[in-house]
Parts: C-alpha cells; sequence; structure tokens
C-alpha cells in the first residue's frame, strides 16, 4: 500500500491538486481560532496547509513519505508550520486531543472503518469535530477513479451503525453526487458519503 502511494505520489504536479478538498474547506468555519487539528491520510497535504494557512495548529499523518516531503517543501515555501507523521494509521497513537480530526478519501478496508471512526472519536476533545468525505459502495458504478475493490469503499448504512453506538451528535451525514474536480486524480462525477460529527460528552 505504501509502495503504491509513493508510487501515485512520484510526479511534478499533485494528484489531487492544490487546493483542499471543497467540502472539508466548506466545514472550516466550525474550528474556532488556532484550533488543534489533524489530516488522517493527507497524502500531498492539501488540506492540512490550507488549514495550517489558516492559523491553525496542524498535524498530518499519512503512510507516503513521498507525499508528505511534498507538504513539507509547500509548507516551507509557504512559511507555515505544520506537523509530520509519517506512519501508518494502524500504528497511531494519539497522545493529545484535538480540537478537529479531518480527512478526505481516507481508504481503510472494511474491517479497519470501525477503528478509524472509535479511534479519531476517542482523540477529539469533547465538543471536537470530524470531519470527512469518502467515496461510497455506489461509486463503483462510473467506472472511474477511486478505489475499485468495493471492500475499501465506505457503506452508509454500515457508517450510520458504526456511528451510531458513540456518544457523538452527527451534524451530517450523507450519500450524495457530486462533481469533483480535484487535479488529474479525481475529476468527474463521484458518490461520495459526507460525515461531519461533534464529540459529546463523556458518559
Ligand atoms: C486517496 S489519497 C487521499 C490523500 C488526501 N487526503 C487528499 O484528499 O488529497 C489516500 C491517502 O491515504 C493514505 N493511506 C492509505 N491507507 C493508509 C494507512 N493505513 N495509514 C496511513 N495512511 C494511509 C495513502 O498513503 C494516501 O495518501
Amino acid at each position: 500500500m505504501q509502495k503504491m502511494w509513493n508510487e501515485k505520489f512520484s510526479r511534478e504536479d499533485f494528484l489531487y491538486g492544490e487546493e483542499p478538498n471543497e467540502f472539508i474547506k466548506s466545514q472550516a468555519h466550525l474550528f474556532s481560532k488556532q484550533s488543534h487539528i489533524l489530516c488522517l491520510g493527507e497524502g500531498e497535504g492539501r488540506n492540512a496547509l490550507y488549514l495550517a494557512t489558516q492559523g491553525h495548529y496542524v498535524e498530518a499523518l499519512d503512510a507516503s513519505d513521498v507525499g508528505l516531503a511534498k507538504l513539507h517543501n509547500k509548507a516551507k515555501i509557504a512559511q507555515v508550520t505544520l506537523d509530520i507523521r509519517h506512519t501508518l494509521f494502524e500504528n497511531w497513537e494519539p497522545h493529545k486531543s484535538y480540537d478537529a480530526i479531518i480527512s478526505s478519501y481516507f481508504h481503510l478496508p472494511k474491517d479497519k472503518q470501525q477503528e478509524l471512526f472509535l479511534k479519531s472519536f476517542f482523540a477529539l476533545r469533547e465538543g471536537g469535530y470530524f470531519v470527512a468525505e469518502f467515496f461510497s459502495t455506489h461509486h463503483l458504478k462510473y467506472k472511474s477513479f477511486g478505489p475499485k475493490d468495493p471492500n475499501l469503499l465506505y457503506d452508509i448504512c454500515d457508517t450510520a451503525i458504526l456511528l451510531k453506538n458513540l456518544p457523538c451528535e452527527i451534524i451530517k451525514l450523507s450519500q450524495e453526487i457530486i462533481q469533483l474536480n480535484e487535479g488529474v486524480g479525481h475529476t468527474g462525477k463521484a458518490s461520495v458519503i459526507r460525515i461531519v460529527f461533534m464529540r459529546l460528552k463523556n458518559l
């Protein structure tokens, strides 16, 4: 997996463009000034760089050192600081509470999707937000970009069940057909799942 992503990111330009994911950007108003934000599966870092330029304290986690090196160089040029975590999500052990955790197109196998929501939930402070966009199982019908393995896609009913057991307020959980315009990697129609939840007080 790491090798595959390193090869995909070994290019001059940015596979998913240089602009942040539109949905993540549209929800950034939820984050108060100078929030501590973790970006999961951040790749070449377009969301992380955007959030860091907004004045947030940002950590970008990814398995691809090639993607993260591109983010490092761009952050240096933009004169913004952020923390880069080169690790597998499975090996990540959060050491603090984040104000927000965001992710775009971080596709883990079905048996790890619960771990994604659980670990993220417990790594948020009370009142902290999780914001993410994924390709849905319905995306396969477009036979275009995105994971081809159905086991890597997100099913809205399964996701609802996983979130139902967490003490969180689900602000948004939707499946939508959208037009993506994110570099050469994501251009065209897509079926996506969009999630925003807020961690509630500990029980
Ligand atoms: C489709 S790319 C999305 C990159 C970025 N979020 C964006 O939207 O531009 C998926 C990213 O997830 C990372 N990834 C996949 N599985 C991972 C894992 N188990 N641990 C850490 N990173 C992983 C890949 O290295 C890749 O950068």
